[in-house]
């Protein structure tokens, strides 16, 4: 069996990578020289726990390469897998599926043999249909050539996990021959009894964004809850904890916070609801998802305002985390970059930490100073926001933090200490969706202004 993967970017080079892992031979191929100069040198363009180890591992016993030259990859490769990217469009914000169909043409044109053209890539319903057309116009007239859905389920941090051991293999594809070929890819997933749901193209390509959809709107729900929770003297944690046990819930994504981001939910919900609305089918509960999460990361930098006072003009205040979920260096569409923003906008000084993500954060954010020490930030800070739950700022000294500190506002958007703790240790502790703990005397300051 040979893999070819179009596009080494995060899905492609994962994905990639844990096919050769399965024991397949596998060509990735780029048309960026530098990104494939660098693979080949054995480094990693992006940031991913275990993956390293793995590419070198996989180029050691020769089951995987790295080329610009696409008509080697495809050569004798039994599928082609499309893992291009699909950017937000500046004009309306729909995928740009240019790099798909270009990369679907170039290859139909070069297969030799029989050849399944997998698209990997998250493509709006109706792309795989598209593809199949393209690869009639462009493929050589005595090659058959199977247009395939396979979604990736893989989260940032966790992909290599995920990919080995995921809860179902999507795939989408009405030719028996394709599928055939699918599950065999597929085999040592097989083995272990994973799921493996074959259906139409169609059922394929909407299974990923209902999924995406499901656990953005799981998060919104909780965090609305969690809003709640504040304003009647309830505590989230075990709001979730007891909703959660119900199976028919389910305890996962149910983690309150600063609302979510990152380079799949927010695409991917909007994406659906433009679909819904071209379609003339409304996705309405995804619409309020979509307008609860935005809301949300501006009601964030109001929390840390209102702790402060209600102004936090010429205040410090320290940020811990801007990746948008830990174990990445990622900052796409995370909360940070809504949340810092809007308090410099109310004039605040911002300092701010992130283990991975300070380089990526620094090409949106301007006028923050970066410190590489957590406890740096705290110092003479007027308040400190937590956004990303790095297991580093768990065990943090917060005796120390709370001694270096100008005031003692704690704003913890992960809710990653307990309240108790943070009251004994005098702490003005503002958390998602449990009570607020103002120390006596903020409380006294508060009555009488
Ligand atoms: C997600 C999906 O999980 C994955 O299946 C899909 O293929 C791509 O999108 P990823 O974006 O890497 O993966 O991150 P994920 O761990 O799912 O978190 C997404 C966002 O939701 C983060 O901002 C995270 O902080 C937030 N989140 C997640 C919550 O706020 N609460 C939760 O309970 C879970």
């Amino acid at each position: 069996m040979k893999l070819a993967m179009v596009g080494t970017g995060y899905v492609g080079l994962v994905s990639g990578t844990c096919f050769a892992e399965f024991g397949i031979d596998v060509v990735c191929v780029d048309k960026d020289l530098s990104k494939i100069e660098t693979l080949n040198k054995g480094g990693i363009p992006i940031f991913e726990p275990g993956l390293e180890d793995l590419v070198a591992k996989q180029v050691k016993a020769g089951r995987l390469s790295f080329t610009t030259n696409l008509t080697d990859a495809v050569k004798g490769a039994d599928a082609v897998f499309i893992a291009v990217g699909t950017p937000p469009r500046p004009e309306d914000g729909h995928a740009d599926l240019s790099y798909v169909y270009q990369a679907a043409k170039e290859v139909a044109a070069l297969a030799e043999g029989y050849t399944v053209i997998v698209t990997k890539s998250t493509v709006p319903v109706g792309t795989a249909r598209e593809v199949e057309k393209i690869v009639a116009q462009h493929k050589k007239p005595n090659v058959t050539i199977d247009v395939c859905s396979n979604p990736e389920f893989l989260r940032e941090g966790a992909a290599i996990n995920d990919f080995m051991r995921p809860d179902r293999v999507v795939i989408g594809t009405e030719s028996e021959k394709a599928a055939q070929v699918m599950r065999e890819i597929y085999r040592p997933l097989y083995i272990n009894e994973t799921p493996m749901v074959v259906t139409s193209p169609e059922s394929s390509e909407i299974i990923k964004y209902a999924a995406n959809a499901f656990l953005a709107t799981k998060i919104t729900f909780i965090n609305e809850i969690a809003n709640l929770c504040e304003t009647t003297g309830g505590n989230v944690q075990h709001v979730a904890k007891a909703i959660g046990l119900d199976g028919r819930i389910g305890s996962k994504f149910l983690h309150a916070g600063p609302g979510y981001g990152g380079s799949c939910f927010p695409k991917d919900t909007l994406a659906l609801t433009q679909t819904g609305q071209m379609k003339d089918t409304p996705q309405t509960i995804v619409e309020s998802v979509v307008a609860a999460n935005a809301n949300r990361q501006y009601d964030m930098a109001q929390r840390v305002i209102k702790a402060c006072g209600g102004s936090v003009t010429g205040k410090k205040i320290g940020i811990l985390g801007v990746a948008f979920k830990p174990n990445t260096d990622d900052v796409r569409d995370a909360p940070a970059l809504v949340i810092i923003p809007e308090l410099q906008k109310a004039g605040a000084i911002i300092v701010a930490h992130d283990p991975e993500a300070r380089e990526e954060a620094s090409h949106h954010l301007s006028d923050v100073e970066w410190q590489d020490d957590p406890y740096n930030v705290a110092k003479n800070a007027d308040a400190l926001a937590i956004i990303t739950e790095w297991n580093e700022y768990r065990a943090l000294d917060m005796a120390r933090i709370a001694g270096s500190m100008h005031e003692k506002r704690l704003v913890d958007m992960r809710n990653i200490y307990k309240p108790e703790e943070m009251e004994k240790l005098n702490f003005h502790y503002v958390s998602i969706g449990r009570a607020e703990i103002v120390p006596d005397g903020v409380e006294a300051l508060r009555k009488v202004s």
